[in-house]
């Protein structure tokens, strides 16, 4: 198992390695991750390469026993770089270069950009393909991070053109596709084709998706291409792996696409970060760990984990103690198997001052390096249980084509596709039920449960995959707006919503109503849900049943159609949540979908995480308390962010 930490050697005089190596080892770590952002001491000026200084590092690491995770450092590119080539630099919707001085500016789509890129790239994993202790390479640093994955450059325009031409082969093929006689904004040739920046109103829908693919497509091709580079120059023994920031699905970018030629995907777990007065809850943190384990399916790496309080100008809450030692529990339960914190010691210079690591500016060890060192020391015993296998009966769905469609259309002020996942991932979190977060591509067939939030793009194909699934005995949660539109982003014609689900849900929608973040609409249950009450935001899709029972009503004196439906087809069952339901109800409808599926779960307090894991009959419980408070799981007494691992069997 790799423990370790994110270290920065070039950040501190030489005569320091020494001993930071020793605390390194005093912490219990074996690995280090190095180099990412140090291309200008690997290449200080053009085409002058000289690995001396990571050559002298690597030799005084590997003394100790010390492995060594390495970073290709295009994230930040040399000064000399954006001098001579200006172009290389993004720009902003509004035209604004991004001038060198930050990080991650570069434009994914200059060409000029690619071959030194590629250069550094090829020159670096040459040089250590033969070095034993490099035992991985990390490629980049949070691709599309920070907004990097968006430019309005003249680079990217051209390159949209082509990449629609190439799609469309006719211009008129495009037209009618995109209904550009809708405003008269019919296209003579490519080369009339905008950038979709500010404009009066809105661009075309259709446009737009084709606008996000090619980022998705700009940003990927400049991965698998540096990708391709390391996987051709490094050596056998050396795995290959990419980090993956927080806030996936803002991103302007297929994340499954990405790293679909890693060995491993690598996430950097930020439960808080910059001015957040508090973590983020529980149930996105978890779905976090979820939604990286399924972009390759299998296990994964933490690369940079919280210890310290974290911000660039803006911090905010400091992690209670222990707590970022219980963030570090619940993400080997959720089937990280090898962790990094990030950072070994805090810099007192540039722009990460307020970046707080293990050490602090102080050089003092102190609370934050026991912690780490005690977690080191308790999750080495569990070895082999983290490389158990995960088994998930319940997929949560999405789709980077329906996310984007939604961030350019959000429909109502309160929508955020995040929290629309959450809603439905959250009730199955607190029965401590096991989910997978994947692509909605891949098969699902063998999964008992889907959660599908907000999908509104649904094509026939998909439709029919849905109704194979329920046909056969599979139990799907859709959420509203579902069905309302085809891959192009264009609103399905002569059909009835939701679309090409409509008769596994049973249900007809035939009109709608936005209710905003701040709106709330009572709910009154029915048939077995008589007696119960509850509340809906965002949304609501007026149900008409057809074949479905009604689980909830709208309490609305003019619209009091169904809001909540539950039908059954063939041998499964479809719910229907048409509006942005309390999270209490769901819990019910989830203890009921849990109960029928036989899918394992257990009770736990709020703010108490249990995750099971194990082989055969060696099974485990990870038990996280989330909150300051003394809670209790069955007769054990968990002190606040206690964690602890229960063998039950
Ligand atoms: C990550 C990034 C690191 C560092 C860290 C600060 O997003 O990969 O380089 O900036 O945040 O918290």
């Amino acid at each position: 198992m790799y423990l370790g930490v994110d270290y920065y050697p070039e950040h501190w005089p030489a005569e320091m390695l020494e001993e930071d190596i020793q605390g390194i080892k005093e912490l219990g770590a074996n690995i280090v991750r190095i180099g990412e952002f140090a291309w200008h001491l690997m290449e200080p000026n053009e085409g002058v390469f000289d690995f001396s200084f990571f050559d002298h590092v690597i030799s005084k690491l590997k003394e100790r026993g010390l492995s060594v995770m390495f970073g290709t450092p295009t994230a930040t590119f040399p000064a000399w770089l954006a001098k001579k080539h200006p172009a290389i630099l993004s720009k902003d919707e509004n035209g604004q270069t991004r001038v060198f001085g930050g990080r991650r500016q570069y434009c994914f789509n200059s060409d000029v950009y690619r071959r030194y890129s590629a250069r550094i790239t090829q020159k670096l994993v040459e040089h250590y393909r033969n070095e034993t202790a490099i035992v991985a390479w990390q490629i980049d640093n949070e691709f599309g991070h920070e907004g990097s994955d968006m430019c309005y450059c003249e680079q990217c325009h051209v390159k949209f053109q082509q990449f629609l031409k190439n799609k469309y082969k006719t211009i008129e093929a495009l037209n009618e596709a995109y209904g550009t006689i809708f405003w008269g904004q019919t296209y003579n040739d490519f080369s009339e084709i905008p950038l979709p920046k500010k404009t009066i109103t809105t661009h075309n829908p259709s446009l737009q998706l084709d606008w996000a693919r090619f980022r998705s497509h700009s940003v990927n091709s400049f991965a698998h291409e540096m990708t391709n580079i390391v996987r051709r120059y490094k050596g056998d023994h050396q795995l290959v792996t990419t980090n993956v920031s927080g806030g996936f699905f803002e991103k302007w970018f297929d994340h499954e696409e990405n790293v679909k030629y890693m060995d491993v995907v690598s996430y950097d777990n930020y439960p808080v970060w910059g001015g957040l007065m508090e973590p983020i809850p529980p149930a996105a943190i978890a779905m976090a760990h979820d939604f990286n384990r399924g972009l390759l399916g299998k296990h994964y790496w933490i690369v940079e984990e919280l210890m310290g309080a974290q911000g660039h100008n803006i911090i905010g809450y400091l992690p209670r103690p222990n707590q970022a030692k219980m963030w570090s529990y619940q993400a080997f339960a959720h089937g990280c198997t090898h962790m990094l914190y990030f950072r070994w010691r805090g810099m007192n210079r540039g722009a990460e001052q307020f970046c707080y690591g293990i050490v602090d500016h102080s050089n003092r060890r102190g609370r934050k390096y026991k912690e780490v060192q005690s977690f080191f020391a308790d999750i080495a015993k569990y070895e082999s249980l983290v490389q158990t296998d995960i088994q998930a009966d319940i997929a949560v769905l999405y789709d980077y084509d329906n996310i984007w469609s939604w961030r350019f259309q959000p429909q109502s002020e309160g929508f955020d596709f995040t929290n629309e996942l959450l809603r439905l991932y959250t009730p199955f979190y607190e029965w401590n039920a096991h989910m997978d977060v994947i692509p909605v591509t891949r098969d699902f067939s063998n999964y008992k449960v889907l959660l599908v939030p907000a999908l509104q793009i649904i094509d026939e194909a998909l439709g029919k995959r849905f109704e194979q699934f329920v046909a056969q005995g599979g139990t799907i949660l859709f959420s509203f707006r579902t069905g309302l539109k085809d891959k192009q982003n264009n609103i399905h014609f002569k059909k009835v919503l939701p679309g090409y689900v409509n008769d596994i849900a049973g249900v007809e929608i035939h009109e709608v109503e936005s209710l905003a973040a701040a709106r709330r609409m009572k709910l009154i249950g029915e048939g077995a849900f008589a007696g119960k009450t509850s509340e809906c935001s965002v949304w609501r899709d007026l149900l008409t049943p057809v074949t479905a029972e009604v689980l909830y009503r709208y309490g609305d004196e003019f619209y009091p159609e169904a809001a909540v439906t539950k039908n059954k087809y063939g041998k499964g069952t479809v719910y229907y949540i048409g509006c942005g339901i309390a999270n209490a109800a769901l819990r019910d409808i989830a203890s009921e979908v849990l109960a029928a599926g036989g899918i394992w779960h257990i009770q736990s307090d709020e703010g108490v995480e249990v995750y099971k894991r194990g082989k055969g009959s060696e099974q485990y419980l990870f038990v996280m308390n989330h909150t300051g408070e003394i809670k209790r799981f069955q007769t054990i007494e968990l002190q606040p962010y206690d964690s602890k691992i229960i063998k039950i069997s």
